[in-house]
């Protein structure tokens, strides 16, 4: 654990996860701020028949009861699982309530500061989900005695400020591809029951349609005035779309306990995850990431391999541990140029953008 995780922790008075879901660094989900005042003049009319038809379906609310333990959720018994699954899991919970809440933070915020009814409207239904969504899961750290302190969280977690464009961009993205991991799980686990060691996956398939809604507010956004998605801004989409996809395949790697224990293997999850959102981001991304390029695989597996040495020598620290960060660094940044500098390739975005969830 770092230096300053535990200095926080003694003088906040806060536990381990909660420690954990502050702690800001390059990997781990963040908080946002922008440019409300931007994000309220959004004109939302040239996609008015959808839009009217998408607020219509997250008003009537269809995971109202959803979120709620019934007799399905199994007893877990945290303190008999394997020493590195429990915390593989752990580290698993926190980082999706992490970014589960980072969403009702900024969702939330907009809704309070905007005076764009339409806009604040969707916010504050998108709020109100992922409220739900973080809401259970620490419901199920608390099980565990190891909540999070979600107030504090919103306090004390630095907020990274993006302009509006790249919100849409990048919380369009992490809703597809929540909702591309969390039905992949479940399916998986459809066919394997026997490996499901925690309940909270029973509860993955109805969930990730409200991810799904989310991201399909983002894309009539993008679609509702055509800058977003043209000129320079194809650039910046390209890039988001090398970030998040390198960013979760890293992360993922870093659960190797969690994963064998779900009879998941990452290399067929992560492919699998990475073209079903790329499918679905053709609703509105006018490029796509070619994920069968020879050189994507192998970047994908370089980076990984910097950002294990990076790692390796923040352990190690002092001088030859700087220096041994300061090469891991610079390779990871040339291997990510690298894979940003493959040749994408091209889509056309079709006119009428609204897809169902089909995974
Ligand atoms: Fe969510
Ligand atoms: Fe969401």
């Amino acid at each position: 654990m770092s230096e300053v995780k535990e200095a926080i922790k003694a003088k906040d008075n806060i536990n381990e996860t909660t420690a954990m879901a502050h702690e800001t660094t390059l990997l781990n989900p963040r908080f946002y701020t922008t440019n409300f005042k931007e994000m309220d003049g959004l004109n939302v009319d040239s996609v008015r028949a959808d839009w009217d038809e998408l607020i219509a379906e997250m008003r009537s609310d269809p995971n109202r009861t959803h979120f709620k333990k019934t007799e399905d959720w199994d007893k877990v018994d945290f303190e008999a699982l394997e020493p590195g699954l429990r915390k593989e899991l752990v580290d698993f919970l926190v980082s999706s309530l992490t970014a589960e809440f980072s969403g009702c933070v900024l969702y939330k915020e907009m809704k309070r500061r905007g005076t764009n009814q339409e806009i604040c409207e969707l916010f504050g239904l998108m709020s109100r989900d992922e409220a739900r969504h973080a809401g259970f899961i620490n419901d199920a750290l608390r099980e565990a005695g190891i909540g999070v302190n979600l107030g504090f969280l919103t306090r004390k977690k630095n907020y990274t400020y993006f302009t509006p464009k790249f919100i849409y961009y990048a919380t369009y993205l992490s809703e597809k591809i929540g909702y591309a991991r969390y039905i992949t799980i479940y399916r998986h686990l459809e066919k394997h029951p026997d490996k499901r060691f925690h309940p909270i996956f029973k509860w993955f398939e109805k969930w990730c349609n409200d991810e799904f809604r989310h991201g399909e507010a983002f894309a009539l956004i993008m679609k509702s005035d055509p800058k977003f998605t043209k000129g320079l801004n194809v650039y910046w989409i390209k890039f988001f779309l090398v970030a998040v996809f390198a960013t979760m395949c890293i992360r993922d790697r870093a659960r190797p306990a969690f994963h064998k224990a779900l009879d998941v293997d990452i290399d067929w999850y992560d492919d699998k995850v990475l073209r079903i959102t790329s499918e679905i981001s053709r609703q509105v991304f006018p490029i796509e990431i070619d994920l069968d390029h020879p050189r994507w695989k192998a970047g994908l597996a370089k980076l990984i391999k910097a950002f294990n040495n990076i790692e390796e020598a923040k352990r190690r620290g002092g001088i030859f541990g700087r220096l041994r960060y300061f090469v891991a660094a610079t390779r990871a940044f040339t291997v990510f140029a690298g894979l940003y500098f493959i040749p994408s390739k091209k889509n056309s975005v079709p006119d009428n953008c609204r897809l169902q969830p089909s995974y």
